[in-house]
């Protein structure tokens, strides 16, 4: 198997009518797909986290509607219209924080718009060949992404990385771990320190899954660990991956993102974040204003039956923090890097 066949996680699929997604909850123990064939269940797969990282749950969405579709095949134009406007409200209200979800369905709804004078089949037909264009897309833009990324890391570099932002974060190749696939496709000796990613552990579970798979030099530290590992000089550059990056630049990412970048400005370590277009919220002016879930108290208090927290205590659990855009060294994005972002220079990459 070559490189790019190795990455070919295929985290969503789409097999005899239904879509089919890893359940992500449960790897690496297990490597198993969960089937869905209504938008109710798949915006339920989404908020149980079976499929998670930005850019999959918009293409998880955008299916969870081409389902909705073909299921009501046959139905009455009226009775069509209304449960599609139900199953875009359900999925809107699966997660909040990534703005890919609501640009996917921002994109699907326009389809819809385009149609509105087709029949129940061709309008079926048409958001269907949608979904599967975005998640087909969302591998075309990561190797972009990953095409510029690369050239900013050197030969040998020990790429720091926090949650996951892997294959199994997009439709295929990933983001960060995009950006780290390519430079090692390109044929620079890459290494990972994967953070561990409390409370999820998409870190532990996700990112070292998937560079072990591939054979990429990967090690898994706790959170806690990244600045010894900075401070004694074991870090070369930091790449993450985004959920919402507001129009001034603000970074909103997995919980622990804000500390990292942080430890990179004290170090003089390069902070990159891989970032597609659909990612970038020109909406909100900046980071205070990116809604961030707070998710149950139990991921924190334990894990499945072990709990380890004093029963009674109090918790919180806010999955996502917000980076400056004073401590980004730079947007990878699919239309080339962004030094320092700022408003005026995302306003104009839009214009690009
Ligand atoms: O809660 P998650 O696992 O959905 O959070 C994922 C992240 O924070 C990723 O870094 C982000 O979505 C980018 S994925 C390419």
């Amino acid at each position: 198997m070559d490189m790019q066949e190795q990455s070919r996680v295929e985290t969503l699929r789409w097999r005899d009518d239904r879509l089919e997604m890893i359940d992500q909850r449960i790897l690496p123990a297990r490597f198993s797909y969960l089937a869905y064939t209504s938008a109710a269940e798949t915006a339920e797969g989404i908020r149980s986290m079976v499929v998670r990282g930005a850019p999959a749950i918009g293409c998880a969405a955008a299916y969870g509607v081409a389902l909705e579709a073909q299921r009501l095949r046959g139905s009455p134009a009226g009775e069509f219209a209304a449960a599609l406007d139900r199953a875009f409200d359900v999925l809107a209200a699966s997660r909040p924080t990534a703005v890919n979800l609501f640009w996917a369905l921002k994109r699907m709804r326009a389809v819809r718009e385009d149609m509105k004078d087709a029949n129940v089949e061709a309008i079926a037909d048409r958001l269907l060949a949608e979904a599967h264009e975005i998640s087909a897309e969302d591998i075309r833009i990561n190797r972009a992404m990953g095409a510029y990324g690369a050239a900013l890391l050197p030969d040998g570099a020990r790429v720091l990385t926090h949650c996951n932002a892997g294959a199994l974060a997009t439709a295929g190749h990933g983001t960060a771990l995009g950006v780290i696939r390519s430079a090692v496709e390109a044929g620079k000796r890459i290494s990972v320190i994967a953070d561990e990613t409390r409370p999820f552990l998409q870190g532990a579970r996700l990112t070292a899954w998937e560079m072990v798979q591939e054979g990429i030099p990967v090690t898994l530290i706790t959170d806690s660990m990244a600045g010894f590992m900075m401070a004694r000089g074991e870090v070369d550059a930091v790449v993450v991956g985004t959920d919402r990056v507001a129009a001034n630049g603000d970074v909103a990412n997995k919980i622990g993102t804000y500390m990292v970048a942080v430890l990179a400005r004290r170090h003089g370590i390069p902070f990159y974040v891989a970032c597609p277009m659909s990612t970038i919220d020109l909406t909100v002016a900046d980071g205070s204003a990116i809604p961030i879930e707070e998710r149950a108290a139990d991921e924190v208090t334990g894990f499945r039956e072990c709990q380890w927290a004093a029963a009674g205590v109090s918790v919180r659990n806010p999955a996502f923090d917000v980076t400056p855009a004073e401590l980004v060294t730079g947007l990878i994005t699919e239309k080339g890097v962004v030094a320092q972002p700022d408003t005026g220079k995302l306003l104009a990459l839009f214009s690009r």
